[in-house]
């Protein structure tokens, strides 16, 4: 295949987003439009003055700067024009759809109404739906930085807005939070028919990713980066199929892989652990969404069409998508292997 080919053939695969926080879409220009219609302060006149200030050394001071952000959200419509907002831009990347963290504690521990933040979420993903045939599923991400007790009372809250809630994950920096203390906290989730995943082995070790398994029961391992230090972890995410959500361009700008090459990803496909891509925080990380990390992965890496089709396959896999739309995902890949007659040229089935 040559290299336009190649670069068309990825564009094309039907791709699907499963590690993206709404709140890190939050381009500046809406950070601003935001926190001027609600009175909010931040500390910068302009969308400019964020993106020179949106240069990071570590998790930390990308943190500091992202719950800063989180501060500006106050109505429904906030997180309407959020939602939509990402819809809209992964709509012309052929983004097929995406499950989406949300961070429910920030906003209510400032008094926000939960139902606020989840129906003009969901407001926003029936809308995409409508206009860009780009299906989701929302996952309320509990953080680290906050107690169980808060964790445990959003999660009651939650309860009743079950029917708009396909998961429940866990972000925030790993450093002095070990697994075991949320045993609780995804036993009761798990109990409520909640989907489970969770930020593990990002800046945590691999002991973290296999206490995430063995001790939480998580589903998908969002990075799993330090699994690769641990030959035995890396293959109970492959006997537990327990699938990792990367995020390439994030692990590098916040300093958890020295590069996209040195990442392991390669280690991950080889090992036959399920993998997607994903873009994390890509407002913040100079817009670079689902398809600019397809795109640099290609670019540093250059996987094989059979391993871009893994992803893609993984992708569709690994998601909480009910059985039809699962179906028509396939559908979609398998049009692809179809166009670019994978099975003869490649060997792929
Ligand atoms: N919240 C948003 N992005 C995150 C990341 N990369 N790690 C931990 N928490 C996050
Ligand atoms: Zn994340």
């Amino acid at each position: 295949m040559d290299k336009a080919t190649k670069l068309q053939f990825i564009y094309d695969l039907p791709k699907v987003e499963l590690h993206m926080h709404l709140e890190g879409s939050l381009e500046p220009e809406l950070m601003i439009e935001i926190a001027e219609r609600n009175g909010v302060k931040i500390p910068f006149k302009s969308a400019d003055e964020i993106r020179k200030a949106s240069v990071f050394d570590s998790l930390q001071s990308f943190l500091d700067l992202y719950y800063l952000g989180h501060t500006v959200f106050a109505t429904k419509q906030d997180f309407y024009d959020l939602a939509y907002a990402y819809f809209k831009r992964v709509s012309t990347t052929n983004l097929r759809h995406a499950e989406l963290f949300f961070e429910a504690q920030e906003h209510t521990n400032r008094g926000v109404p939960l139902q606020a933040i989840v129906t003009g979420l969901d407001e926003a993903c029936k809308q995409a739906q409508a206009e860009f045939g780009i299906t989701s599923n929302l996952i309320l991400c509990l953080l680290r930085h906050f107690d169980v007790d808060n964790m445990m009372a959003l999660l009651k809250q939650a309860v009743e807005f079950k029917h708009l809630i396909t998961g429940i994950g866990m972000s925030s920096s790993e450093h002095d939070k070990p697994p075991a203390l949320y045993v609780d906290v995804f036993a009761f989730a798990k109990a409520q028919g909640w989907h489970v995943s969770s930020h593990a082995g990002e800046i945590g070790p691999a002991e973290y990713v296999r206490d995430s398994i063995e001790l939480l029961g998580i589903e998908r391992c969002d990075h799993g980066i330090g699994a690769r230090t641990d030959a035995s972890v890396v293959k109970l995410l492959s006997d537990r199929k327990v699938g990792v959500t990367m995020c390439p361009i994030s692990n590098v700008l916040l300093n958890v892989t020295e590069s996209i090459a040195r990442s392991p990803l390669r280690q991950f496909l080889d090992a036959n652990v399920k993998v997607c891509l994903n873009s994390d925080d890509p407002s913040y990380f100079g817009s670079t969404y689902v398809q600019e990390n397809y795109d640099a992965v290609e670019r540093e890496i250059g996987l094989s069409v059979r391993e871009w089709i893994k992803l893609a396959q993984d992708g569709i896999d690994m998601s909480w998508a009910d059985q039809l739309r699962r179906a028509q995902l396939q559908a979609e890949l398998d049009a692809v292997k179809a166009k670019y007659n994978v099975r003869a040229l490649y060997g792929v089935e």
